[in-house]
């Protein structure tokens, strides 16, 4: 379910059955790709034949021979950016970002001085992003014309955030922090698609699919996240059907005319809404402050 996108009909793409796609030689790596819809993807990608790192803190798929295991908390800039040097080591062709949580009912903090959800959801995807696209930008790949970044949150819905509380330092709200990284995330997608033009850069919106996303906020294993989880698991897709209905755009040679671009859970292409130039800049501004002043540079 995804409410108040609108979906963009010039921006098409010729779909490949999946059982088509001979991904042999391609390099992903998918950080956040040991649960959830990032393993949906991993092992969507595996079995087309890709060689697949993923980034996450516990591996569940060391039975497949090709995907690869870094491990790392993302909730501290200093993994984030370690990551971002065991990345560029790779010649990736697309890199894939769906590490996440969801805030807490209470406030959480890093030990970095960041609320939680920010850092783990956000805040680490901009430390890795700026550190790994340079050299991305330089990758030949195999397989696409240039390479390419898919950044995994909730765009499209004209989510701005609070930018002027990014840290949630004043009155709490669990929806309001975790605004602060959807918003977050569909502005890391402008603002990179115009920093790195050699590299493609999409966000999606995968809508509701039942994952442990929930779980900080509603409780692992409790009663009220199985509920939950069973309510959005009887109605919506699994991160398998995501996956095989995703990767035939995520690789089609179609996207390479658009950059950046915002796809639906049914891989249409939808609108960024109300993201203007002047506020992109002030929220990753303001976002460069906040790891500064927690003293995380990000070069
Ligand atoms: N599922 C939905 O309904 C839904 C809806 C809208 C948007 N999204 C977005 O989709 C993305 C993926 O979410 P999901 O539903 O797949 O969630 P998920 O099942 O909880 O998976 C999240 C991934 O992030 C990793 N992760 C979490 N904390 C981490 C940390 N401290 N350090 C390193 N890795 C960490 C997890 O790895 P480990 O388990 O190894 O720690 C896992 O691989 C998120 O951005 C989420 O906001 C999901």
């Amino acid at each position: 379910m995804t409410f108040g996108l609108k979906v963009v009909k010039k921006l098409q793409w010729t779909n490949v059955p999946i059982d088509k796609l001979d991904l042999k030689a391609m390099k992903v790596a998918i950080v956040g790709g040991t649960g959830g819809i990032g393993q949906g993807f991993s092992r969507m990608f595996d079995s087309r034949g890709a060689n697949v790192t993923v980034v996450g803190r516990t591996f569940r798929d060391d039975d497949l021979e090709n995907v690869h295991f870094i491990k790392a908390d993302l909730e501290l800039m200093s993994e984030a950016k370690r990551v971002s040097k065991e990345l560029a080591k790779l010649p990736l062709d697309m890199v894939i970002f769906t590490n996440g949580i969801f805030a807490a009912t209470t406030r959480q903090r890093t030990s970095e001085g960041l609320e939680r959800d920010m850092a783990v959801s956000y805040l680490s995807r901009l430390v890795i992003i700026r550190n790994l696209l340079p050299t991305l930008a330089e990758t030949h790949t195999h397989m696409l014309k240039r390479p390419r970044v898919f950044v995994v949150g909730y765009p499209g819905t004209g989510e701005l955030g609070t930018v002027e509380d990014l840290n949630s330092e004043g009155k709490y709200s669990v929806m309001q922090t975790h605004m602060n990284t959807v918003a977050g995330n569909e502005a890391l997608v402008l603002d990179s698609a115009r920093r790195y033009p050699e590299i493609g850069v999409y966000g999606l919106n995968p809508g509701l699919i039942k994952t442990n996303i929930r779980s900080n906020l509603l409780g692992a294993n409790s009663w009220k996240s199985w509920i939950i989880e069973s309510i959005i698991g009887f109605w919506c897709q699994s991160t398998e059907d995501y996956a095989r209905r995703m990767l035939p755009m995520m690789v089609s040679s179609d996207l390479d005319a658009y950059n950046p671009a915002f796809f639906n859970n049914k891989a249409q292409a939808v609108e960024s809404q109300k993201f203007t130039e002047p506020y992109v800049e002030k929220f990753i501004g303001k976002s460069e402050e906040l790891l500064e002043k927690s003293g995380v540079s990000l070069d």
